[in-house]
């Protein structure tokens, strides 16, 4: 067990206040209108990763119901990312139909006009029958994309206030390095919650939940005080986005993350106590440890990793505003969206990433990871559409908000300035 300090998190941010906070938010269908026009439609959103679409004319189609936009992000012949809407300049027919495909030029299924993979409007059928067409002023309308660290953001703002990098670097810009590039091996899970997309995000940035709602999965991976809490190692809250660090048990399969890359002295520990209170979880351990491809030492660590520098960090969340949870280890990521369907409706997109495994024994471990990390969604979706359906019923207008609970009020916070913004003239 392992002495934390008590922290005051919410001592550093006096503006967010320690008072309850209001939930009216998570069930106003007129605050979600707000937010759809104010945030979802003028922010940068993670869409994807560059490896999803690695040639030339290897496309994707988002369908982003917040924005009321089905967009098409493609590579083109030079390797840039372009992306666009999905609506034919003709008579408004969808493009591309497939969620995801490979193409050399985009054809209209309705009358045949004929794109480029940035969008140019190249071929039209029975061309001089129209009045005066000039192509050059019918391509697909373009949405702001760009790239970083290999994440795909678009931006449905025809002039964003901030380039992607404004957007990010002040909060990320110390995790920029990470190798997102040699962890591409996971698997995903996708699905639709009935619930307010602030309520789903919120079970995902916090630990308090852990010993509850994980008490039976992987409870005892988190470091535990004397008194039983799991406090974050620190948090940091931003003008958009916030972040989370967590201390592990070393003596816990899950709560290990150097067991199974580094294998030797840090699996015998994580092994140690699982071998009895977690034998099929040991078991994987064993037969995957060392077998991943690709090893992240620490001193390669970007330093906004573990900022803390505590010797048994686990992980950082991340979450990038509005809607994106990026969790870092040394050695595997979890990249989840929380994408509003509607004001009572998320489409959770999660996806967790890992190095490539040599050995049958690692890929054998890989499978164990997967039905072990699909548990423990399930758990953290367990409580949601009940909260949503509790919330409604009104007898309770706030919420209660303890200090390890401040990256909920943060998120809270900045939905709520950016809402009621005043618009510019
Ligand atoms: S609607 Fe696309 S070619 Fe007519
Ligand atoms: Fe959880």
């Amino acid at each position: 067990m392992n002495k934390v300090i008590k922290l005051h998190l919410h001592d550093r941010y006096p503006e967010l206040g320690k008072g309850p906070v209001p939930v009216e938010p998570y069930i106003s269908t007129a605050y979600y209108d707000k937010e759809q026009a104010r945030i979802f439609k003028k922010t940068w959103l993670h869409v994807g990763r560059v490896e999803e679409i690695p040639a030339a004319g290897d496309y994707f189609v988002k369908d982003l119901e917040a924005c009321e936009a089905s967009i098409i992000v493609v590579r083109d012949k030079q390797g840039a990312i372009n992306a666009m809407h999905n609506v034919c300049s003709h008579r408004m027919n969808q493009i591309v139909y497939e969620k995801r495909g490979q193409a050399r030029k985009f054809f209209c299924k309705f009358h045949g006009w004929a794109y480029d993979l940035q969008g140019n409007l190249t071929g039209v059928p029975e061309e001089g029958s129209f009045f005066d067409l000039d192509k050059c002023d019918h391509g697909l309308s373009r949405v702001a994309c760009e790239v970083w660290q290999g994440f795909i953001f678009i931006n449905l703002d025809p002039a964003p206030e901030l380039s992607l990098a404004q957007f990010l670097q002040p909060m990320f810009g110390d995790i920029e390095g990470y190798p997102f590039d040699k962890i591409t091996t996971g698997f995903q899970w996708t699905t639709v919650v009935n619930c307010n997309w602030k309520l789903a995000l919120d079970a995902f940035q916090e630990a308090y939940h852990v010993a509850y709602v994980h008490g039976h999965s992987i409870a005892d991976a988190i470091d535990t005080a004397e008194d039983g809490a799991m406090p974050p190692l620190d948090a940091l809250c931003g003008q958009f986005h916030r972040r989370l660090s967590i201390a592990g048990n070393p003596r816990s399969v899950y709560g290990n993350p150097n067991a199974v890359t580094a294998g030797g002295a840090e699996a015998s520990k994580a092994i140690a106590d699982s071998a009895v209170k977690k034998p099929i979880a040991a078991a994987a351990l064993r037969a995957g440890m060392g077998a991943a491809s690709y090893h992240f030492r620490k001193e390669d660590l970007p330093k906004g990793m573990n900022w803390t520098g505590h010797e048994n960090w686990l992980f950082d969340i991340n979450v990038v505003f509005p809607d994106f949870y990026l969790s870092l280890r040394p050695n595997y990521f979890q990249a989840y969206n929380f994408r509003p369907i509607s004001q009572g409706k998320t489409l959770l997109e999660a996806r967790v990433y890992y190095p490539e495994m040599k050995t049958a024994g690692g890929r054998f471990y890989l499978e164990y990871m997967k039905v072990a990390l699909r548990d423990v969604l399930l758990e953290d979706l367990s409580t949601l559409e009940r909260t949503q359906s509790a919330v409604q019923t009104g007898v309770k207008k706030e919420m209660i908000l303890q200090d390890y609970e401040l990256l909920v009020r943060h998120g809270a916070h900045v939905v709520d300035r950016i809402v009621n913004e005043e618009t510019k003239a």
